[in-house]
């Protein structure tokens, strides 16, 4: 399993002060804003809880989830172990090719979904990558797009779980929408954007070109946005 990301960089690198970093972790060589991460982060990116590198299969669990993250190229696996009786989650083990923000947030999503004899599915469905991040004690806005890489795979997760009990119903399904047909861009390209870090349509635009010669669709992308932010920023 790599552990890629969280890099200090060393080539014009702002000063790092004597005695080590007092105030952020990491400094950005670029912008030298600091990312800075919680005791309860590294705790759990050092002994992550769940984790199950070996044997982690569809066919060992009640329900299944495998996602990529379009934001980094990473990838989740995900397996749970419901009781049918109380649709409670008794059992939530996973991996990740994420990062140590990745690690550590699906970590503590896993204690809080199975903790006090396990969380109903519905009510964890309800669990936001804010709500994780509060127990986490917070993550640099740039690696917000870590922990929905479990939510994610917990979604498609649930899904499956449905899909095998019959209760086709139940699946939510969260499609795409154009909202830019000139340039073809989506509703969930923008959502990347935003965890991306792009927090206003300036920045969107910047990257994706979003709304650009189509003034009409303008009030659409806002309103995406604030969206997008309200969901992941809280
Ligand atoms: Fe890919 Fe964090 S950078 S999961």
């Amino acid at each position: 399993m790599a552990m890629a990301g969280d890099k200090v960089h060393h080539s014009n690198a702002a000063p790092i002060p004597e005695g080590g970093l007092a105030s952020g972790d990491v400094i950005n060589q670029y912008t030298g804003e600091k990312w800075y991460y919680s005791d309860i982060v590294k705790d759990h990116f050092f002994h992550p809880r769940n984790l199950q590198l070996e044997d982690l299969v569809p066919e060992r669990f009640d329900a299944f989830g495998m996602v990529g993250s379009p934001a980094c190229g990473d990838m989740m696996s995900m397996g749970l172990k419901i009781d049918p009786a109380t649709e409670t989650i008794k059992e939530l083990k996973w991996k990740t090719f994420g990062c140590g923000s990745a690690i550590a947030a699906t970590s503590m999503f896993s204690v809080m979904v199975t903790e006090n004899g396990g969380m109903p599915i519905e009510e964890a469905r309800n669990v936001r990558p804010q709500h994780i991040m509060e127990r986490l004690g917070g993550l640099p806005n740039r690696k917000i797009h870590c922990s929905v890489l479990a939510d994610k795979a917990f979604r498609k997760a649930v899904n499956d779980y449905f899909r095998r009990t019959g209760q086709h119903e139940r699946v939510i399904v969260e499609g795409s929408r154009v909202i830019d047909p000139k340039l073809n861009i989506t509703d969930h390209d923008i959502e990347e954007a935003v965890l991306e870090g792009a927090a206003d349509l300036d920045a969107v635009q910047q990257k994706l070109k979003v709304g650009i010669g189509s003034p009409e669709i303008i009030a659409d992308v806002e309103q995406l946005i604030r969206f997008y932010k309200e969901k992941y920023y809280g």
